[in-house]
Order: structure tokens, then sequence, then C-alpha cells
């Protein structure tokens, strides 16, 4: 069977684990396998698959292709972006000490702090990579970062970074989120992380219909605790689902760029008008971090944040084209309050820390036409004024 390794990102995201050969009937498009148990030639003597939760040869197709995208060797894939951060926990003892990003999701912000008796954990402003050193402790486990993190798009050095951490101790695990941007703008693993942590859910899938998570590592030792913990805590997702999500990534490299295309369309509107008072987009220069951005990735997914100086609610239920939702990355345009939706939960004082507040609005712009989006856009902040 062709490896796949030197292709381009399109190549291997149709290609990778999908050889026709590998099945008997040669389909093209790789099978949905259903069953959940497999037939035994003797007993113990199987072909591979035993039950379902254990292994299934749809799901296996999706964990190949996913390794292959990021320039990992091990894809593991999970019911639920939560799943994957269940299982990379799971790896924790009680009473390790994990450094986390002060502005990632909050689900993640709210399990690490509560997942194993006595776990500590540190919040630090990561797009400071010293302070993220500066927080290692002698009994740290995990460093977790968000990359650009939501919703300020404030980004962290990953190379920087695991460098860093890597002369200080060098057996901290670097878990990298990427699901704001994906493998095809950014590839953690290449930059010194240990594992890469996905909500399929989002881009990855981008069709806003499938709930899942991901964990992709080069390393043997990791994968085998992730494999025996994906299975025993059977945080596995449907066959079904595995293959909605392996169809979109044959289409990931086409639906990024667009969705690059229309945010940066977006972003320079908003930038322009006189109802905005600031944009937050990585690939606009008056980003702070711009040129890392510039270093470290290939481009930026349909996500903005910008500060609205009329009514942020006025403005939001008068929106036709972008719907008001929680969520991003399918290929509808979204739009959201973090203050009182996504973000309800980060407590008033932090969330005012951090400068989200009610004039700060989320975007993710899909792959609607550009001209309706700006047409929307330009209604609805004079409906805000
Ligand atoms: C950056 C990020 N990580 C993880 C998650 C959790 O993923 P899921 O909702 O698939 O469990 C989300 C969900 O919004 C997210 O935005």
């Amino acid at each position: 069977m062709p490896s796949h390794t030197e292709d381009g990102f399109a190549t291997k995201a149709i290609h990778a684990g999908q050889e026709p050969r590998q099945w008997s009937h040669c389909s093209v498009v790789p099978p949905i396998v259903m069953s959940t148990t497999f037939r035994q030639d003797g007993p113990g003597e199987h072909r591979g698959f035993e039950y379902g939760r254990s292994g299934n040869p749809t799901r296996n197709v999706l964990e190949s292709c996913l390794a292959a995208l990021e320039n990992g060797k091990h894809g593991l894939v999970f019911s639920s972006g939560l799943g994957a951060l269940t299982a990379l926990t799971a790896i924790l003892e009680p009473g390790d000490h994990i450094v986390c990003g002060d502005d990632v999701y909050g689900g993640t912000n709210r399990f690490l702090q509560k997942c194993k008796p006595g776990n500590k954990v540190t919040l630090v402003d990561a797009s400071i990579t010293q302070n993220v050193l500066n927080a290692i402790r002698p009994n740290t486990k995990m460093v977790w970062l968000e990359t650009p993190t939501n919703p300020l798009m404030r980004l962290a050095d990953i190379e920087a970074i695991s460098k860093g951490i890597k002369s200080i101790r060098s057996d901290v695990i670097l878990v990298v989120d990427n699901t704001f941007l994906t493998c095809y703008f950014q590839r953690p693993l290449d930059l010194g992380a240990d594992i890469v942590m996905y909500s399929l859910t989002k881009y990855m899938n981008g069709h806003s219909d499938v709930i899942m998570g991901a964990t992709i590592t080069k390393r043997e030792d990791l994968e085998q605790r992730l494999r025996f913990i994906q299975n025993a805590m059977g945080i596995v997702p449907s066959p079904f689902d595995c293959s909605l999500v392996n169809r979109s990534l044959k289409t990931l490299e086409v639906r990024m760029q667009q969705h690059m295309k229309n945010g940066i369309a977006v972003a320079k509107f908003l930038e322009n008008h006189p109802f905005v008072s600031k944009v937050i987009h990585p690939y606009l220069p008056t980003h702070p971090q711009y040129e890392l951005a510039l270093k470290q990735t290939t481009g930026h997914s349909g996500m903005i944040t910008f500060y609205i100086k009329g009514d942020s609610h006025k403005f939001l239920k008068a929106l036709k084209v972008f719907i008001l939702a929680e969520s991003l990355g399918g290929y509808e345009s979204l739009a959201e309050l973090p203050c009182i939706m996504t973000h309800a939960s980060v407590p008033e004082d932090e969330r005012a820390k951090l400068g989200i507040t009610d004039k700060l609005i989320r975007l993710s712009v899909g792959l609607e036409t550009e001209k309706d989006l700006l047409a929307d856009l330009e209604q609805a902040l004079k409906a805000s004024q």
C-alpha cells in the first residue's frame, strides 16, 4: 500500500489510509462498518478486529488519515473534543500540576481544574513564553496551550515554549489544542508539541453535523496509554460519524483557503468601519503578534473578534446571513456574544480582566459569497446605533 508520507496536504487528505485494495470489493469510498463484533477463525484468532469499542475499520481509516495530515504517527478519535480531553487527563496522576493558557476554551479550563483530586492548575498568559516557563514546578506533568486563543486570538510561540520546557524538564507533556486553525494552517507536532488535540466538531468536520474529538502524537508511549484509555473508558465515536469526518477532511484544504479569504475580507471591512472600535485577526498587521502568526502558521481560519461601538444585542438580532449561535468552523457563518454565550461560565472578574465585555463579538466566517457577508454586517452595524 502507498504510504503517502511525502504527498501534498490535499493528496494525503484524499488518499492516506484509504487505498481501495485493502478491501476485497475495492470500493473507492471507505466502507462504513457498523458491526459491533467480528467473527474469529478460532478462539482468540481474529483478523485485527474483535469488538467495536476496541477497534473498528472505519475508525481506523479516519485515525490513519488524521495522523498523516498532522505529520504524526498515531491518531486517536473520541466521542467529542471534551472526550479527547478526558482521555488526556486520564494519563495524569492525582496531585500532578498543569500549566494552562488563561484564555482557553471554558470547558477545558474547568475540566482541567477538577479532573483529579489534588490536581493544581496554574493559568498563565501564554502569549509571553517566559510566563509559561516560570510556572513549571517539580510536579508539573502537562502544559496545555490553545493558539490562537478563544476569543481573544492571542498567540503562543509553540516552538519557543516547547524548547524552553524541554530544557527545564524533558518529561513535561506539551499539548496544543489546534481546533481554531487545523493542521492545514498550523502543525504543532512539527514545532515540538507532544500531542495535538482537536474538537473535530469544528473546522476539521466543517459541516456542523458531528461532535467528535481527536489526539495525534508521534510518541509510541503516549499512543499506547491513550489507546488503552480510549477503549477502557469507552469514549469512542460511531463508525457513521467517523465516515462523515473522513469525508469532510477531503475538502479541508479548499474549505480553509476560502475561510481565510472570506475572513480577511470581513476583518478589513470591519477595521475600516466607523461603528467598530477594534478588530482582532492574527493576519491583520495591527495584530500585536502579526510576525509570530507569519512565522508559525500558513494562514488563519474564519475566526474574528471585534469590539462594536453600538449595542451588541441590536447588532446580533439584526443579522440575516450570519446565524446567532454558539460553535464555529462550519460552512455557515455564525456570530455570538462570548460574555453571555460561550464564555458565560468564566467568572465576571476574569472576563473583565481579559476584555470579554458586552461589546466583544466573535464571528466564525463561513463560506458564503463575500459580498453577501459584507452587506449583512453593514446593515446590522447600522441597526446597532
Ligand atoms: C477550542 C476548543 N477546544 C475544545 C472544545 C470542546 O470540543 P467538543 O465540543 O467537541 O467537546 C471546543 C468546543 O467548543 C473548542 O472550541
